[in-house]
């Protein structure tokens, strides 16, 4: 097995320090499998490129059926999964860069997926621009001004980023907000399935931009809503971009504690 790239400056943030790095070298190379849920959860990230190796229909259906394992409101199970390999994901990619070039987007109203652009608050408008300047200068080199080079890597989202495995994930509409944390459970389990089986994954909310071009390729019923696609496959290990590391807030930050916590012993 290929070594990946490794970063010594990569690590969870816990607590006040910058600490807990991976220390299994082994759980930190982009390619190994994740032993454990810890190993998977620290070693899932978002992957942008992929080496063109197959994976198989039944790898792809077992942990897709493992990730409908999910909890769910009233087990209602509201997603739906549209698996894209071979010619029908060219033409969706196709499809999708066509649109693309022209400048035609169609995004479902039902389905606010951020706050405009612009209209960031803090503390998130400083963690996007944090996470942009580490993507596009530090990592792949795209100036802030560089509109040719950052169009260019967007695009590459169409394409799944070359994954042989591109999917779109969407919820039913008439199961409410609630459908959503559902699919978020399911997408977190997919995507730490995926570290168990040597695979990795990105997550990509760029497709809900062009719902309507998706609805004309692929049998998404009115009462559907796409939540986001998914690429798929074994990450490119010497790939610049997938060198990109994030970073978390410290615990305390996003934790409250109310009532006595017994220490441990
Ligand atoms: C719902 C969702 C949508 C996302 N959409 C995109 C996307 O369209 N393109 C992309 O490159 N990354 C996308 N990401 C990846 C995030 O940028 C990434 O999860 C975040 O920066 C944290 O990095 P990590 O996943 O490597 O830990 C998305 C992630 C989630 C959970």
């Amino acid at each position: 097995m290929k070594d990946a790239p490794h970063r010594a400056s990569w690590g969870l943030w816990v607590g006040d320090e910058m600490s807990t790095r991976v220390s299994d070298r082994a759980e930190d190379e982009v390619s190994s499998a994740a032993r454990t849920v810890e190993a998977a959860v620290r070693t899932r990230r978002s992957v942008r490129a992929f080496l063109p190796t197959p994976v198989p229909r039944a790898d792809v259906e077992r942990l897709l059926a493992l990730a409908a394992r999910a909890a769910s409101n009233s087990n209602s199970q509201p997603w739906h999964v549209y698996v894209l390999t071979g010619d029908a994901k060219r033409q969706v990619t196709a499809a999708l860069w066509d649109a693309l070039d022209f400048g035609r987007t169609g995004t479902d109203p039902r389905y606010p997926y951020q706050p405009p652009r612009g209209e960031w608050e803090e503390p998130f408008r400083s963690r996007r621009s944090a996470f942009g300047a580490a993507l596009y200068q530090d990592t792949l080199g795209v100036d802030r001004g560089d509109t040719e080079g950052r169009d260019a890597h967007h695009r590459r989202n169409y394409d799944f980023f070359g994954a042989p495995v591109g999917l779109i994930l969407t919820v039913s509409a008439h199961m409410r907000s609630g459908a959503l944390v559902d699919a978020g459970l399911f997408l977190q389990s997919l995507m730490l399935l995926a570290r168990e089986a040597g695979l990795d994954t990105c997550a990509q909310a760029s497709f809900i931009d062009y719902d309507a071009v998706l609805r004309e390729h692929l049998p998404i019923s009115d009462d559907e809503i796409v939540v986001c696609g998914v690429s798929l496959g074994h990450a490119d290990p010497d790939a610049a971009v997938n060198e990109h590391r994030t970073g978390r807030e410290a615990l305390k930050s996003f934790a409250t504690f109310v009532g006595e916590a017994p220490h441990a012993s």
